[in-house]
């Protein structure tokens, strides 16, 4: 049974996998959008003439604070459907100045990607907001840079923290050495170098997801890559352009970690975009011993996709650190879930970027695992699970955060008796259909 309580404001989930049996996970599941791709197509479409169609738009609540924002600045938005929506660009350049607060709502991407795009628009004043949660979240990772190309931006904490006020100046490029591998660092700088004199450099330490530069590209934008060293051509102009939007990897994971883990599944996990700085997470459960297989690859504009099949497999512990990070960063606690299942002892390190994420999500998976009898203990980058005890139900804390909801909620499928999950509507940030999901599988 999975029962979804929407009575209170905040709505509490309830599994109680006993009544799965042996019967296992099985069907075709369709995935929505990819969130990073949803974000960047109305961004760019926005800020580029003439008209873009966006095709697979992700419906959740992170896009939906990416239109509202590009909207109050004069682009004209259709209604936001996974079919088609339209965007009336306005031009690079010439956004409007909003009449009230920005408000990015718990979206970090649509907060740290469009403080680019506002500090290089000249003579506008913008102010920017977000949640609760956003608003905890460090700024300065993209401010610094922002300043270093001569933007004013101010808020608490001498600008690390929204509310952020921001004085459009015409910007001059720069070579930024970014000290952590964020597409959301690279990202803001190259949409602040579109119009800036001459050619923006970002260099990462690691490879991070290069949605924008495909994008850029895609848009007319001159983009070169070299290693973990990216580069764009100043003035540039952007072109509406259709765009279809593959399966989000980052939502896939949550079946592919429940298909893994659920004795006698066997799942078809259609359209996903598996596009190779995304795809860590197929690498790490390959090395763990999951038995999932790429079906019917193809590309779809400009991004590859698949379909992935999975079935269960007895998992195995794994070390996962380096530059695999950056390629599954969000798939970290379902990660986590997959190692409480496993045999032995999986360490997971240089990620203590997930300390600054919707919740420090170390100390939430670390926690609530433990509280269902797992065996976890929180390093300072990241996680060390010995795994094999089994799960049990209880009540758990979401932290009001979509990723760990929904790894909870894959998690309480394999433990025994009935477990709870509360601000369970915090899925909707990412996967508004995944409760929908969860209960046909059932
Ligand atoms: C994103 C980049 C990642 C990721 C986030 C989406 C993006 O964040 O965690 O969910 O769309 O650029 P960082 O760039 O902070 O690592």
């Amino acid at each position: 049974m999975i029962d979804l309580d929407t009575t209170q404001a905040h709505h509490t989930l309830s599994i109680d996998a006993d009544q799965l049996g042996d019967r296992g996970l099985h069907g075709r599941i369709t995935i929505p959008g990819d969130k990073s791709i949803s974000h960047r197509a109305l961004m760019l479409g926005s800020l580029a003439s003439g008209e873009t169609t966006i095709r697979g738009l992700l419906l959740g609540e992170d896009p939906r604070s990416t239109a509202a924002c590009f909207r109050a600045m004069g682009a004209e938005i259709s209604e936001l459907n996974s079919e088609l929506v339209t965007v009336k660009g306005i031009g690079l350049g010439n956004l409007r100045e909003p009449l009230n607060i920005l408000d990015a709502g718990n979206s970090g991407t649509t907060l740290r990607l469009m403080l680019g795009v506002l500090a290089s628009h000249a003579d506008r004043f913008f102010t920017v907001t977000g949640d609760a949660s956003l608003r905890s979240r460090p700024m300065a990772r993209v401010v610094n840079p922002l300043k270093e190309m001569g933007a004013q931006i101010w808020g608490r904490e001498s600008g690390n923290k929204a509310p952020l006020a921001i004085a459009g100046q015409t910007l001059k490029s720069i070579h930024y050495h970014s000290p952590i591998a964020s597409a959301q660092v690279k990202s803001c700088i190259l949409l602040a170098g579109l119009m800036v004199d001459g050619e923006t450099i970002v260099t990462e330490p690691e490879r991070s997801r290069d949605h924008s530069e495909r994008m850029l590209r895609a848009f007319g934008a001159t983009v070169e890559v070299d290693g973990n060293m990216v580069y764009l051509k100043g003035k540039a102009t952007l072109e509406g352009q259709p765009v279809t939007v593959p399966g989000d990897i980052s939502s896939a994971a949550f079946w592919l970690v429940a298909g893994s883990i659920v004795p006698n599944s066997d799942l078809l996990i259609e359209n996903v975009g598996v596009n190779p700085t995304r795809t860590g997470i197929l690498e790490v459960l390959a090395e763990m011993g999951a038995d999932i297989t790429l079906e019917n690859s193809r590309e779809v504009a400009g991004e590859p996709v698949a379909d992935l099949r999975v079935r269960s497999a007895q998992l195995k512990a794994c070390t996962i650190g380096g530059a695999v990070i950056p390629r599954l960063i969000d798939e970290i606690p379902v990660l986590a879930v997959a190692a409480a299942c496993a045999e032995g002892t999986t360490i997971i390190q240089d990620a203590a970027e997930l300390r600054v994420k919707e919740s420090d999500r170390i100390t939430a998976i670390a926690t609530q695992l433990n509280h269902m009898g797992a065996n976890v203990s929180e390093r300072a980058d990241g996680l060390e699970i010995i795994g094999g005890t089994p799960l049990v139900g209880t009540s758990l804390e979401s932290y009001d955060d979509h990723r760990i909801c929904m790894s909870l909620a894959i998690a309480a499928i394999v433990a025994s008796g009935k477990t709870t999950i509360d601000h369970a509507e915090s899925a909707a940030i990412s996967y508004p259909s995944f409760i929908p999901t969860l209960q046909q599988l059932y």
